[in-house]
């Protein structure tokens, strides 16, 4: 399978080639994403790169609540993804693991982040703010959910190393705590069966 940059612009695939020199120059995941921050920051604060179309949700949502995941880029191994995460106001994601590491921030909007451990307790909540973002290193803060708490949809840029729209994770129920199989497919893209 080749690359597919969906959105094919001289600065995703700018991006997206710093992202992959970053990857093979780091000895390890923390020092991937510390190497990548930058570039990633530079990405957040561009008001222009990314199409309003990419900034709407998804009344047909497999989420729910109308959030919409767009692909942006997707590297043919699978091993690398660029999306939109989009969420209405008042709308919140399932509790959700992403089994990868990558880089996930806030680039309109504000939102609610609540982190669970890996035995679904809740252990820490932070307010983001456009501009904010973290790394995601699994196991540590790879299990959370995301709720909007601005007036406006809030819109996120997650870049992470698998297919996360198309992976089977894991949603979770937080009073019981049980694993639910889950997939939230990509509003633009179909996922292979
Ligand atoms: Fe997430």
């Amino acid at each position: 399978m080749s690359d597919e940059f969906i959105l094919d612009t001289p600065l995703v695939r700018g991006f997206v080639a710093d992202v992959r020199a970053a990857i093979a120059g780091a000895g390890s995941p923390e020092a991937a994403c510390e190497a990548i921050r930058p570039r990633f920051a530079a990405l957040l604060a561009d008001p222009d790169w990314l199409p309003e179309r990419y900034q709407e949700g998804d009344p047909e949502s497999g989420m729910g609540g109308g959030i919409g995941q767009w692909l942006l880029f997707r590297a043919g191994d699978r091993s690398l993804t660029l999306f939109a995460l989009v969420v209405p106001p008042g709308s919140q994601t399932p509790v959700h693991d992403h089994l990868a590491w990558g880089l996930v921030g806030l680039y309109k909007g504000t939102q609610d982040e609540e982190i669970f451990s890996q035995a679904v307790e809740p252990v820490e909540r932070r307010a983001l703010a456009p501009g904010d973002f973290y790394a995601l290193l699994p196991p540590r803060d790879d299990i959370h959910r995301v709720k909007t708490t601005s007036d406006v949809t809030s819109v996120s840029i997650h870049l992470l190393t698998n297919d996360t729209g198309c992976v089977w994770r894991h949603a979770y129920d937080p009073e019981s705590r049980a694993a639910t199989p889950f997939r939230s497919g990509y509003v633009n893209v179909a996922c292979e069966e």
